[in-house]
């Protein structure tokens, strides 16, 4: 149950350009498409193993390293604001097999004193999880992670097995957010852009990039 910030300097200066307010519904749309395609290069390079392979060049045969686990790859893409986080990580991973779920903070009723909100669930459609699978669940932003938890319990309840590897990826992530799904998904690997200083009294990350399915979609 560790967290890890993608350290990628690309990672970071794309990051910077979605927190700016000028930037425009274009470019941020744009910018989550280029950091689910960092994120991903980044997940590859720092959690999957290679393997040596024969290659037979138009002139010799030579040997060359290999990704393994390419070809067993879940990408969970929470609706709506993971939409273009996910075009990106499917840049790396164009293999992977994909889930939809449509989660949502129920912000009228608000932050309980546990600093949780109510999660509607409207519409999940998972493919089969097996112990093969490298199992990523994107969501750009990870606040009081009452989506997160939700989204997990459904994914994990509905598995054919337990994956190989679970990862939660967000763009941008509040510490209570980091803390609630690590409690309670410890076997989950928290992968996160930035760690932020905290949630304000409404449940937005501070200082945070706004409302990303907002942001990206209206
Ligand atoms: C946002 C965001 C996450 C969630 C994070 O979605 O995309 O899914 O809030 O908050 P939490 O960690 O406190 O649960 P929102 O409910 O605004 O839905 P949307 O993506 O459709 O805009």
């Amino acid at each position: 149950d560790d967290a890890y910030l993608i350290t990628h300097a690309l990672a970071k200066d794309t990051l910077l350009r979605l927190r700016d307010v000028e930037t425009t519904q274009v470019a941020f749309r744009k910018g989550l498409v280029k950091l689910g395609r960092i994120c991903g290069y980044e997940i590859i390079d720092g959690a999957m193993e290679t393997e040596y392979v024969t290659v037979q060049t138009p002139l010799t045969e030579t040997t060359g390293e290999r990704v393994k686990g390419l070809d067993d790859v879940v990408i969970i893409n929470v609706l709506r604001a993971a939409t273009p986080f996910v075009e990106g990580l499917l840049k790396a991973f164009p293999r992977a097999k994909q889930g939809v779920i449509s989660a949502g903070r129920d912000e009228e009723a608000g932050m309980d004193e546990e600093g949780e909100f109510p999660i509607t669930i409207d519409y999940v459609k998972l493919p089969e999880i097996t112990e093969k699978d490298t199992v990523i669940v994107a969501d750009p932003m990870l606040a009081t992670g009452s989506t997160m938890c939700a989204v997990l319990d459904h994914v994990l309840s509905n598995a054919e097995a337990e994956p190989t590897d679970l990862f939660v990826l967000s763009a941008v992530s509040a510490p209570d957010g980091l803390l609630r799904v690590g409690d309670q998904f410890p076997e989950a690997d928290l992968l996160t852009v930035s760690i932020d200083d905290h949630l304000d009294e409404d449940g937005y990350i501070i200082p945070g990039l706004g409302d990303a399915g907002d942001r990206a979609f209206r």
